[in-house]
């Protein structure tokens, strides 16, 4: 089935301020978007079970309150790869924001330079490196998915170099798309052209079938180290689950390691990301920097994260179906919300800064 450009119902627009948490953008996005599209965004691989366990780890965790501390204001903000940023949170790689709202990727850019937090550009973005990069400067970052056509995944490098992004991800565990039957049985086809690379998809090309042709597969570490060749950008790998895999990122020039199962869109099964968390952490003993997405929904899953070790946490789907429902400003709100979140849970643990978070928070 092929999603219609700009079908979003005409529907009121949201009151922002009676969202009081980022989970109730799923809602508003189903009723605003095209069924294909949301679809898309929604869908897991296989049974979901990756999909629901990223979410429900989380809230398996206990947090143990510190009292009397005498913290009042902490301070959220750190270093991501060398660069400022005002809160642990950032926005993960999405393809086709133009799904969700007319601006596409170029709302989201606007709202996380706004916020201060690190936004990530997909390679199969609907709007271009430059598009993004025209926008108020952020910091910004280029997902990268190594591509059949070497020049062409050359050029996208060189290209986010000059558009001044700060660094590069690449996404290691999306060799083949992982089998997702909520995209086969409406037959998603991408209804827009991408901003990033010629191939303009035709009426009757699945998104699947599309990355299948495009992405190179039978990648070893020395592609890792081709990307890292190609500029100064510091180079995060995004998609490590196995501790053995997360060394071979560092040993093999990776400045962080970036903990997902891809939002449970690739191999079902796989652990959630949260559980999978710890052993990288210490795998990696302080050689690179560590992040994790994958059912980050709350600020106190932020906190959770940070407490096992993560720099940084990232959203996917929050942020889309808050763009969906509201544009930039939907974007801006579900940061708020999770800025607000985290800031009282780093009252009730008693920590004044991020990097007094460790294990002893979490039971
Ligand atoms: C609709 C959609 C498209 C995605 N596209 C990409 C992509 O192009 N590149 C990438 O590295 N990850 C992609 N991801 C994975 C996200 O970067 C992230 O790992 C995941 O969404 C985190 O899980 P969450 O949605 O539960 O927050 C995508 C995820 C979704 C939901």
């Amino acid at each position: 089935m092929r999603t219609p450009i700009g079908s979003r119902s005409a529907m009121n627009e949201v009151d922002l301020d009676a969202i009081h948490n980022v989970s109730a953008f799923e809602e508003l996005a189903r009723q605003r978007m095209d069924p294909g599209g949301f679809a898309y965004y929604s869908g897991g691989a296989w049974d979901e079970v990756t999909l629901r366990d990223n979410v429900a780890a989380f809230r398996r965790r206990r947090l143990l309150p510190r009292v009397l501390t005498g913290v009042a204001e902490p301070d959220t903000t750190t270093t991501l790869l060398g660069r400022e940023v005002t809160l642990p949170i950032g926005l993960a790689p999405a393809s086709q924001h133009g799904l969700a709202h007319p601006e596409g990727e170029v709302a989201t850019a606007a709202a996380a330079a706004r916020a201060g937090v690190v936004m990530c550009l997909s390679t199969w973005s609907n709007r271009s490196i430059e598009d993004v990069g025209a926008q108020p400067s952020g910091p910004r970052w280029l997902q990268l998915y190594l591509l059949e056509d070497r020049g062409l995944t050359a050029d996208l490098v060189a290209r986010a170099v000059a558009a001044d992004f700060d660094a590069l991800v690449l996404t290691v565990d999306l060799p083949v798309p992982g089998y997702r039957e909520r995209e086969l049985a409406v037959r998603f086809s991408p209804p827009q052209s991408f901003g990033n690379f010629p191939a303009a998809p035709g009426p009757d090309d699945t998104m699947m079938e599309m990355v299948g042709a495009v992405h190179a597969q039978g990648l070893t570490w020395d592609d890792l180290a081709w990307i890292a060749s190609l500029s100064r950008l510091p180079v995060a790998v995004k998609g490590v689950l196995a501790p053995q895999d997360a060394l071979l990122a560092v040993d093999n020039g990776a400045a962080a390691v970036w903990v997902s199962n891809h939002g449970g869109r690739q191999l079902d099964r796989s652990p959630a990301a949260i559980d999978a968390l710890p052993a990288v952490v210490d795998a990696v003993a302080g050689r690179a920097e560590v992040y994790v997405d994958g059912g980050v929904r709350r600020g106190i899953d932020v906190a959770t994260a940070l407490a096992l070790g993560a720099r940084a946490a990232f959203i996917g789907r929050p942020y889309l179906y808050a763009l969906a429902a509201a544009g930039a400003a939907g974007v801006s709100r579900c940061l708020e919300l999770l800025r607000a979140e985290l800031v009282t849970a780093m009252v009730l643990l008693g920590v004044g800064e991020l990097g007094e978070l460790g294990p002893q928070h979490v039971l």
